[in-house]
C-alpha cells in the first residue's frame, strides 16, 4: 500500500508543525492547511509535504483545499483539526464578532472539514480523526467562547464517531494544556505568559509543562491502527493538570 496521507489543518502553527513533522517521521504524507504561510511551512519540512491555503471557516475553500488533496494522492486517511483561535475576552466584554469568530474556527471549520473528507472515507473504507481540544473543556477557562468552542469539539466528536463509525472512521479529540507556541502571544504580553506556564507546570503532578511533540505522540497513535478502537474519546495531554481548578 502507498504511505498513508494526512491532512493538518493550522499547520503552520506551533502545534501542526510538530504534528507534521512527527506524522512524516511515522511515513505520512502531509497536507498543511492553513490560512496564512502554508506554502512556507511546508517548504520548511522535508518529506512529501503539501501547503494549501484554506481558511476551514470558509467551505468552498474546504472543499477545494481537500479536492486538491484528493487529486495530488487520491487518498486522507487522517484528518487532524489543529486550526484553532482563542481571542482574549470575559463575559462581560463579549462582542458578538469574537463569539462568532471563535465558534467558526474551532467548531465549524472541524464540522466542515469533516463534512468534505467523507466520500473519501466512504469510497476508501475507513479513516481517522483528532480534533485538537484544551483541558478547558472540562474545568472551563477564563475565555467563555473558547471554552464553549472546544466543549462543542466533544460534542461533535461524539455525533460523528456514531454518523463515521459504520464508514471505518474513528473521531477523537487530544486535549492539551499550556504549551509554548505563537498561539498563547494572542492572549498576553510575554511576562504575563511565563508567569502563567509557571502556574501551569505547578498545577502538574507531574511540575512540568506540556510541549508540542507531546501532543504531536497522541494524534500519531489516534492516528495510527494500534488506536483502531479507540473512538468518540479525549486524551489529555496536560501533564495531569486537567485535574486541577481552572488556572490565572
Ligand atoms: N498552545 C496552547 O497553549 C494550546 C493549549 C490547548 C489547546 N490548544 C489548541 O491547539 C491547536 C493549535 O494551537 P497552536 O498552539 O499550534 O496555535 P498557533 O496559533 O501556533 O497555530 C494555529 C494555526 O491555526 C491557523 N488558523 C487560525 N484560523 C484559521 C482558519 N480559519 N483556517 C485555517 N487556519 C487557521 C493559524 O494561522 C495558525 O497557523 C488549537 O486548536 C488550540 O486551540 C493550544
Amino acid at each position: 500500500m502507498s504511505a498513508p496521507v494526512a491532512i493538518v489543518t493550522g499547520g503552520a502553527g506551533g502545534m501542526g508543525m510538530a504534528i507534521a513533522t512527527v506524522l512524516l517521521g511515522d511515513g505520512f504524507r502531509v497536507a498543511l492547511f492553513d490560512r496564512h504561510g502554508a506554502k512556507e511551512a511546508a517548504g520548511q519540512l522535508s518529506g512529501d509535504v503539501l501547503g494549501v491555503a484554506a481558511d476551514v471557516t470558509d467551505e468552498d475553500q474546504v472543499r477545494a483545499a481537500i479536492e486538491q488533496v484528493s487529486r495530488t494522492w487520491g487518498r486522507v486517511d487522517a484528518l487532524v483539526n489543529n486550526a484553532g483561535i482563542e481571542p482574549a475576552h470575559s463575559l462581560e466584554s463579549l462582542e458578538p464578532d469574537t463569539w462568532q469568530a471563535t465558534l467558526e474556527v474551532n467548531l465549524t471549520g472541524p464540522a466542515l472539514m469533516i463534512k468534505h473528507c467523507i466520500p473519501l472515507w466512504r469510497g476508501q473504507g475507513g479513516g481517522r480523526v483528532v480534533s485538537l481540544g484544551s483541558r478547558v473543556w472540562l474545568g472551563g477557562g477564563w475565555t467563555p467562547a473558547y471554552s464553549a468552542s472546544k466543549a462543542g469539539l466533544v460534542g461533535l466528536t461524539r455525533v460523528a464517531c456514531r454518523e463515521l463509525g459504520p464508514l471505518g472512521v474513528t473521531v477523537n479529540v487530544v486535549a492539551p494544556s499550556f504549551v509554548h507556541t505563537p498561539f498563547n502571544a494572542q492572549k498576553a504580553d510575554p511576562e504575563f505568559l511565563e508567569d502563567y506556564a509557571g502556574r501551569f507546570a505547578e498545577a502538574s503532578p507531574l511540575g512540568r509543562l506540556v510541549e508540542p511533540v507531546d501532543v504531536a505522540y497522541a494524534v500519531a497513535f489516534l492516528v495510527s491502527d494500534r488506536a483502531r478502537n479507540i473512538t468518540g474519546e479525549v486524551i489529555h495531554v496536560a501533564a495531569g493538570s486537567q485535574l486541577a481548578p481552572a488556572i490565572r
